[in-house]
């Protein structure tokens, strides 16, 4: 049996990451994987405390470099206390965004150059990156409007449709210079097509991984 797999999905408000986060956990019990569900900011005590910073409204005004310093916080401490750890054990971890969210909303989205965050990558995970990340495309226009339909907007919510625009290429960048870890889904088709797509995604993976 090969080692415990860290998995993460990634993508723009209303590309549907909840929905397809209960694809994935059915598919890993379905093959009778243990594994952590979790999710970036947050994932441990310090990094929910510091979630409810960084997406409340308290600190609307909050530095590029203090919003990126916290979501390398919240990381250090997620890895440290239970990401490491869920591997080390032989399990698998589910991650709902990590560090390619950084990239795309820190790096595209506020313009913080990639090799500042890169430097921080190096410096937090030590070479640890995720085997398999699921990233979900969609046009903005069509996250915003699915989006718009759920509760208050949050303070990246709040974001006009430009920073989005800026996200949605970063990721789509970043797949491209990954693609063998970076899958993308189109995310804009239909619920029953999109899950089909995680479907096939994650069988392949699976297939190449648990021999
Ligand atoms: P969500 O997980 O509910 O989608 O909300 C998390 C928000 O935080 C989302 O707008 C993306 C943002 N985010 C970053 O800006 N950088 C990061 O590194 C991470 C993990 C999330």
């Amino acid at each position: 049996m090969a080692r415990a797999s860290f998995i993460t999905l990634e993508g723009i408000e209303g590309a549907g990451k909840t929905t397809c986060m209960a694809q994935l956990r059915l598919l890993l019990k379905q093959a009778g994987i243990g594994f952590l569900e979790t999710r970036e900011p947050g994932g441990t005590q310090l990094g929910e405390d510091l979630r409810q910073l960084l997406l409340g409204h308290k600190h609307t005004g909050m530095s590029d470099d203090a919003e990126l310093l916290l979501m390398f916080a919240s990381r250090a401490e997620h890895l440290q206390q239970k990401i490491l750890p869920a591997l080390d054990n032989g399990q698998w971890v589910l991650c709902d965004r990590f560090t390619d969210a950084t990239y795309a909303y820190q790096g595209g989205g506020r313009g913080i150059a990639y090799d500042r965050i890169r430097n921080l990558e190096d410096w937090v995970q030590q070479g640890l990156k995720p085997d398999l990340t699921l990233l979900l495309d969609l046009p903005v226009d069509l996250g915003l409007e699915r989006a718009g339909k759920r509760s208050a907007p949050d303070r990246f919510e709040s974001e006009a449709g430009m920073f989005f625009e800026k996200v949605r290429q970063t990721y789509l960048d970043l797949a491209a210079r990954e693609p063998d870890r970076i899958k993308v889904i189109d995310a804009s088709l239909t619920l029953d097509e999109v899950l089909a797509q995680i479907t096939s995604t994650m069988n392949h993976f699976l297939s190449h991984h648990q021999s």
